[in-house]
């Protein structure tokens, strides 16, 4: 595996490895990887000859006060785990080389950036998209795969790579959960070890939620199962920043008549924040 730290080396090699035919998946990730990222490594290298990944903790998604500082740096362990994956080229850009002091440019999706995750992290998706967006017209990957852990995350890059006519083809992977329901996240390392046990409910919290959407068959208001579900989360120590039932296409509150749905949750437990999803059809 070869780690390669800047944007013109990385445009050098990629361009050998294009002209030589090859096809070029990417992977990008702010590190600390876990099972959840390596999933996503392992479904690259099965759909192409060259698997890019990048590590890049970017300080434009962070929010004031939130945790860009100390967001977990594991390059070592994540070299060893990428290298075992099967990737080809490990990407470890610079700040200064990814964003120039004078840069003007932001991108943003309108709309979608605001609503659940956005509204409690003001500029966050701007933050995600631009670097997605930048990293993307430097990997120039014919293929990217991506999370729906981040299910938000997901759809607004959908969006992003549909309006502004981006040549890749998006690749959307199932959340990597623990043995107890719990998703994986690098944020999961926070948690102390009763935390971690009780963070397993938010996701029994979602798919309680799913089966009362499914079995009341539109009869109890989806209103209703968002509170039942908020105050089992309370009962049990977290704090919710939405418990929401959407539908898929847009992210809007849920009616009865739609069939497409994804219930959307964040919650925080002590210090740490934790986002997760079910996704299912009616
Ligand atoms: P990061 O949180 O490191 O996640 C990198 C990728 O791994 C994302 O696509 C995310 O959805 C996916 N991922 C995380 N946990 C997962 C799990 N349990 N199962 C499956 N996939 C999982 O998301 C980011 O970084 C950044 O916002 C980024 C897109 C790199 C832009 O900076």
């Amino acid at each position: 595996m070869q780690i390669v730290k800047t944007i013109a080396e990385l445009r050098a090699i990629l361009g050998n490895r294009r002209r030589a035919g090859e096809r070029i998946a990417f992977v990008p990730t702010m590190g600390n990887l876990h099972a959840g990222h390596i999933r996503l490594v392992e479904t690259a290298r099965r759909q192409a000859e060259c698997v890019v990944v990048s590590i890049f903790v970017n300080p434009t998604q962070f929010g004031p006060g939130e945790d860009f500082e100390t967001y977990p740096r594991t390059e070592a362990e994540d070299r060893e785990k990428l290298l075992a994956a099967g990737a080809d080229l490990l990407f470890l850009p610079e700040i200064r080389d990814m964003y120039d002091p004078g840069a003007k440019t932001v991108v943003s999706v309108k709309g979608l950036s605001d609503l659940h995750c956005g509204a409690f992290r003001p500029g966050h998706f701007d933050g995600v998209a631009t670097v997605v967006a930048k990293l993307f017209n430097i990997v120039q990957p014919d293929s990217a795969f991506f999370g729906l852990k981040d299910y938000q995350q997901f759809a607004i890059i959908r969006t992003m790579v549909r309006d502004l006519n981006i040549p890749v083809a998006l690749v959307p992977v199932e959340t990597v959960r623990e043995p107890s329901g719990l998703a994986m996240s690098s944020r999961n390392g926070y948690l102390t070890e009763p935390e971690k046990v009780n963070a397993a409910k938010l996701y029994r919290a979602l798919c309680e939620a799913k089966e009362t959407v499914l079995l009341s068959g539109g009869r109890e208001a989806y209103a209703d199962i968002e509170r039942q579900a908020q105050s089992f989360l309370a009962e049990a120590g977290f704090k919710t920043d939405y418990f929401s039932i959407c539908r898929s296409s847009d992210l809007a509150a849920a009616t009865p008549e739609d069939r497409e749905i994804v219930i959307l949750a964040a919650v925080r437990l002590g210090k740490t924040r934790l986002i997760d999803n079910i996704a299912f059809s009616k």
